[in-house]
Order: structure tokens, then sequence, then C-alpha cells
């Protein structure tokens, strides 16, 4: 599975923590940045892991921010990115079987590395359940091609 991953500053300990667990277990990995703790924009690395999975270079993405909810509303501003930000096991794991997320965000500032690896590897081994969410997210996608260029 290819993945891409991205943070900001205050994402930037916990997204190089998740990065030597993930390049361990063998995934192919695209760190977008940040590549230190100097002081950046989180839209700038936000977007370039949104378009890396948008256009279909990445199969996932995880971004991390201070609260993770700046890197969602990027995220969710690129079209076919469905991005989720979650705090708890069980709602990366909804995001996965529900809404096909294909972006995990995370809070550096909120969510310890113990339970940030457990969300990762929770979301990443979730499959979608398809069925009845199908046209769910179809819904979605039909306004993506109606109302945005
Ligand atoms: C950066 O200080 C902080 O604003 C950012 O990481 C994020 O939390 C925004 O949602």
């Amino acid at each position: 599975m290819k993945l891409a991953i991205g943070s900001d500053h205050a994402g930037f300990e916990l997204k190089e923590y998740l990065k030597q667990i993930l390049l361990s277990k063998g995934y192919d990995l695209t760190d977008v940045g940040t590549y230190d703790k100097s002081s950046v924009d989180y839209p700038d690395f936000g977007f370039k892991v949104a378009h890396l999975v948008s256009s279909k270079l990445a199969d996932k993405g995880i971004l991390v921010c201070g609260t993770g909810i700046g890197m969602s509303v990027v995220a969710n501003k690129v079209k076919s990115v469905r991005a989720a930000l979650a705090f708890d096991i069980y709602t990366a794991i909804q995001s996965r079987k529900h809404l096909d997320a294909n972006i995990l965000v995370l809070g550096g500032r909120v969510t310890g590395q113990g339970l940030a690896e457990e969300i990762v590897n929770a979301w990443l081994n979730t499959p979608f359940e398809s069925g009845r969410h199908e046209k769910r997210i179809e819904k979605i996608a039909q306004f993506e091609t109606e109302y945005l260029k």
C-alpha cells in the first residue's frame, strides 16, 4: 500500500514517530514534510498529501497538525478526499467501515504516541463495508462533480 504522510510543526514529532513505525512495517511511504520544528503553515502540507491521494499517487494519507482541525479542513477541500479526524480507535474504524475515509487526521497536541499508533493500525487495517454506505459516498462524489471544478 502506498501511503503519504505530512504535518506542520505542531504535528512534526508525531509524524516522525508514526513514520518510523510505518517504514518498519514495510509501507511504501512518501513524506511530504515538514522536516523540522520550524513554524510552517499546515495548508502547504495538507494540500500536498490530499493531492497525492486525490490523484491516486497514494492509496491513503495521514496528516498531523496541532489539533487535527486545520488539516481536516484543508484535506476535505480536495476532490475525492474523505479525511477523518480521529481521537479514538472507534471513530477511526468507523471512518473506514462507513465512509471509506482515505485520509486519517491526528492532533499531535491532543493524542499521545501510543494511542496514535493504535489508531493508525486500526485505520489502515479496516476495510470499507460498502453496501448501504456506497450510495452515501456516491452522493458526495455527485456533489463534487456538479458543484466543484
Ligand atoms: C499551529 O500552531 C496550529 O494552529 C495547527 O497545527 C493546527 O492545530 C490547526 O488546526
